[in-house]
């Protein structure tokens, strides 16, 4: 199996390529024979490039220039077709820090969402690890299928998508302390706590990625009244650019203030009372619907897919997933922007 989720060397058949072309406009390709870029700057012939090295630079039929490269994976999930929200790569980052996830390791994600961050724990997992990330909604499954085997070419044998709220399927599809680490990106995670402590073996890791303050307390409190983990610790991660060019070297004016905050903590063996533990459990906390409401995406500024733009969005996926196997066959259609 190719393991080699990031392909380096000279540009091949099927490889997704970067071009920057006249006044920093992007296109997107894949290599395929016979295939031709057509802006209203000229034709670009996909030949042109097979056997080039990747950061080379070529002209089309009206003289212009193009910077070809192939997308690095935090260019690939920023511009993917998206149902839900995704996990941006600053986030990723630090998730895969966190929550430890090593080559070979046992992963449990849920929800799978648009497969964002599906994609950053196969490549750390590698070829001897396994992923199974759970989702509820099978078009999202659908979007996040469409994407990783958009960027990797092929859906891994490292990794199974299985449909289903995770409360219910997680007992069903894994053996008891059996997963090395959870990753839990969903709304309501102190509703999975209680399966996740089933499934994850003595000192693995949850990570829960939550976008408020008040479902980080949620979560927190729940994690400690089970009395089954260490105690969790929050963190967020800010990136802030640098603008470098000759003697204006500052801080970049704009920067992503807010997008979600990490919370982790480590399965206990059965039986395990850590002193500290058992000090500070509290009771289970008590939260009515009403919070709950609180904290639907709407409520907390996010826009919610509709089922029209949804449906859109398993279509681009689609369609982006078959035009990379007609050009991994080796035929297909032009592409033709602007
Ligand atoms: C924000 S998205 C996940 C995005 C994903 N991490 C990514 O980077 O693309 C949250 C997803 O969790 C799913 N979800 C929420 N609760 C769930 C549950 N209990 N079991 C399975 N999936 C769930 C939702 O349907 C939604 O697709």
């Amino acid at each position: 199996m190719n393991t080699d989720l990031r392909p380096s060397g000279p540009f091949r058949l099927g490889d997704r390529v970067q071009l920057t072309g006249p006044k920093g406009r992007l296109n997107t390709i894949t290599l395929r024979e016979g295939g031709e870029l057509h802006t209203h700057h000229g034709v670009l012939k996909h030949e042109a490039l097979l056997g080039q090295p990747d950061g080379s630079v070529h002209t089309n039929s009206g003289g212009h220039e193009y910077l070809a490269l192939r997308p690095l994976l935090r260019d690939f999930v920023m511009s993917m077709p998206r149902g839900a929200a995704i996990i941006y790569p600053k986030d990723a980052a630090q998730i895969l820090a966190s929550a430890d996830i090593f080559p070979g390791a046992t992963v449990v994600e849920a929800g799978v969402g648009s497969g964002a961050l599906s994609l950053w724990l196969l490549r750390a997992i590698g070829a001897s690890g396994r992923l199974i990330s759970f989702e509820r909604r099978a078009e999202f499954a659908d979007v996040a299928r469409a994407n990783v085997e958009t960027f990797l070419g092929h859906e891994p044998e490292t990794w199974r998508v299985a449909v289903g709220d995770l409360t219910e399927v997680l007992p069903r599809e894994v053996e008891p302390a059996s997963v090395d680490r959870v990753v839990l990106d969903m709304l309501a995670p102190w509703e999975c706590i209680d399966v996740v402590a089933d499934a994850l073996t003595p000192g693995g890791v949850v990570l829960c990625y939550i976008a408020t303050a008040t479902q980080l307390s949620r979560v927190a409190e729940y994690l400690r009244g089970t009395g089954l983990f260490t105690e969790p610790e929050a963190t967020e991660t800010m990136i802030r650019g640098w603008h470098v060019e000759g003697l204006a070297v500052r801080p970049d004016h704009r920067m992503i203030g807010h997008t979600g905050f990490l919370l982790t903590a480590r399965r206990l063996a059965p039986g395990a009372i850590p002193p500290d533990v058992r000090k500070r459990a509290l009771k289970k906390p008590t939260y009515s619907d009403v919070d709950v409401d609180a904290w639907t995406p709407g409520a907390v500024g996010d826009r919610q897919i509709t089922d029209k733009n949804l449906r859109k969005r398993v279509r681009d996926a689609q369609r982006a997933v078959d035009g990379a196997r007609l050009a991994a066959a080796g035929n297909g259609s032009d592409e033709v922007v602007d």
